[in-house]
């Protein structure tokens, strides 16, 4: 089923929905896909495209989509698509000023310092997501790990591409809840959730 799921017009993404979409958000590494699902339900106007490396994953937001029996026949929601790789390459494919939104919602930590070069945000990536985003654009990041939050505002702190105000500690309105935030209050971790604005 996942090819007829499959985000497939990066150089264009606008084209890349089978209905007409007069915006375009990205979700790097959507988990279980339950902050996808909403996400784009909560923005009909809005072609989604949902990015995650990881099949456990891939099959559970399938599922989520594809009602039971009809593996031949479901088509996607018409503006939600699925990149099931590596969401950098989307964004190296991607034009110039694309995207209306990104989301980056409690991504791996890395907590090691020698594996800090694999955290998301990191100059090159930021680099790259400014690329993609037009303007005033919004990007929302949260994490629980303590190591990734203190590294994203080192980070966020050395750079001009986006505005970067300081975390909130509760969830924004208008976010909606992943199941790794779910995780972060059962084990008594406390989520920042960054609201970023990519600089012209
Ligand atoms: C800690 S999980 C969080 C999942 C989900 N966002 C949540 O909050 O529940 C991070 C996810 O990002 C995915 N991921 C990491 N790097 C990625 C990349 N470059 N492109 C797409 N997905 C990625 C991982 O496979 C993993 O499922």
């Amino acid at each position: 089923m996942l090819p007829r799921f499959t985000f497939a017009s990066a150089e264009n993404p606008t084209a890349g929905f089978s209905t007409p979409v007069s915006r375009v958000f990205l979700e790097i590494g959507f988990g279980g896909g339950e902050h996808a699902a909403t996400q784009s339900e909560m923005n009909p106007d809005v072609g989604y495209i949902a990015s995650e490396v990881f099949e456990n994953g891939l099959c559970s937001l399938m599922s989520r989509l594809v009602p039971e029996g009809q593996d031949e026949t479901a088509e996607p929601p018409p503006h939600f698509r699925i990149w099931p790789e590596d969401a950098r390459q989307l964004l190296k494919d991607m034009p110039d000023n694309c995207l209306n939104r990104a989301y980056l919602m409690f991504p791996d930590p890395w907590p090691k310092s020698r594996h800090a070069k694999r955290r998301f945000i990191h100059p090159e990536n930021l680099k790259e997501v400014h690329r993609v985003l037009k303007p005033g654009a919004i990007w929302r990041v949260a994490s629980d790990h303590p190591v990734y939050q203190e590294w994203v505002t080192e980070v966020m702190g050395k750079q001009d591409l986006f505005d970067a105000p300081p975390p909130e500690t509760e969830r924004p309105e208008g976010w909606s809840p992943t199941r790794y935030e779910a995780k972060a209050f059962r084990e008594g971790r406390q989520p920042f959730y960054w609201t970023f604005t990519r600089r012209p």
